[in-house]
């Protein structure tokens, strides 16, 4: 009887990966438990084994009836499951997102950006954009800068390999791609590509040489202003600037202007911020953006007649405003992509 149970338990082992639907699994219980099956056939021999063997006989059967049981029930439990995948059809898009997701939210980045171009858009500034990968006209000689430039050193900006140069157009000769150092591009870009007037914003990453720290990053994002027009003078660059940081910091904000130098600003500013809404950075002059009117130079490399057209430019760090904005202290948990840090903008 030993060796009986122990090849019916075998052979059942054996045949039930190969049990998938309903029908099969019934004529698989039934050829073990069922009234002809071999496991009850087996437990009607009980009343041949002389008594003495009786206990010993019964509890094989017991533990043989047990292992069958447990067999049947995976069996069925795998068979259920095909039944109920088969109901549903095939799975789900999985490039869908589940159902019971969070919401995503935009980056503080990108939030801030478009705050700055909504502020922008009340002036009737509009969006322009332009490449990310530029040549160095557009980056630096149509903006008046010098080959000497040291804005144009290997050390600062980010050169693409010499095989990369662009035939350029007969006007530029033969150049070298960059990753762009700033959004100034961008005015050229414009310039270029429509007739004066022109009031636009340029949001858009910039690429420089520098070591990672809490204030830089290689990889930062510009906001660039352009306003073309007859008759802008400084008081018109005073008055925009003075408009954009108190719609962005509140009215209690001010702003001075600092004599600087930019090749394709005439006269050229760096803008501070004073407010006392900034926390620990509160009531001190703080540098925000470069600013100027545009350097009659450049409306030249464009084909704009410098004696009838005159502008004002400036372009800004959106890092730099969404820290002071936020009381953020490194630049380097915008890209960190930490959860706990971007919920907090929700
Ligand atoms: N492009 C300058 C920079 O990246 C900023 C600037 C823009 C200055 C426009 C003047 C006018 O520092």
């Amino acid at each position: 009887m030993r060796e009986q149970l122990a090849s019916i338990i075998s052979e059942a082992t054996a045949a039930a990966p190969a049990i998938v639907t309903r029908p099969d699994f019934e004529a698989f219980k039934a050829r073990l438990s069922g009234p002809n099956g071999s496991l009850t056939s087996a437990m009607k021999l009980m009343a041949s084994v002389p008594k003495e063997e009786k206990p010993a006989a019964g509890r094989l059967l017991n533990e043989a009836k047990a292992a069958i049981e447990k067999l049947l029930e995976t069996t069925l439990a795998r068979v259920e499951h095909a039944e109920a995948a088969a109901r549903l059809g095939p799975p789900e898009d999985p490039t869908l997102p589940p159902p019971d997701d969070q919401e995503g939210l935009a980056h503080p980045l990108t939030k801030v950006r478009e705050e700055i171009a909504s502020v922008f858009h009340k002036l009737g500034f509009t969006v322009a954009e332009g490449p990310e990968i530029e040549s160095e006209w557009f980056c630096f000689d149509a903006l008046n800068t010098p080959a000497t430039h040291p804005a144009r050193d290997m050390q600062d900006t980010f050169f693409l390999p010499a095989q990369t140069r662009c035939a350029g157009t007969s006007k530029h000769g033969s150049e070298a791609y960059v990753l762009r150092s700033h959004t100034s591009s961008v005015q050229i870009r414009t310039m270029l590509a429509r007739k004066p007037p022109i009031r636009i914003i340029a949001p858009g990453r910039c690429f420089r040489r520098d070591t990672v720290d809490a204030t830089h990053s290689a990889n930062f994002h510009q906001v660039e202003g352009l306003w073309v027009d007859k008759g802008v003078t400084l008081r018109d660059l005073k008055s925009v600037l003075d408009f954009f940081v108190r719609e962005m910091f509140g009215n209690s904000a001010e702003i001075r202007l600092r004599p600087s130098f930019f090749p394709f600003t005439e006269p050229s500013f760096e803008m501070d911020l004073r407010s006392p809404d900034l926390g620990r950075l509160s009531n001190r002059w703080l540098e925000v953006m470069g600013c100027g009117l545009v350097n009659p130079k450049v409306f030249e490399n464009v084909g704009y007649d410098p004696g009838e057209w005159t502008g004002l430019a400036f372009g800004m760090g959106v890092e730099r405003i969404a820290m002071l904005l936020h009381g953020i202290d490194d630049i380097r948990h915008f890209y960190a992509n930490d959860l706990r840090f971007l919920r907090q903008f929700a």
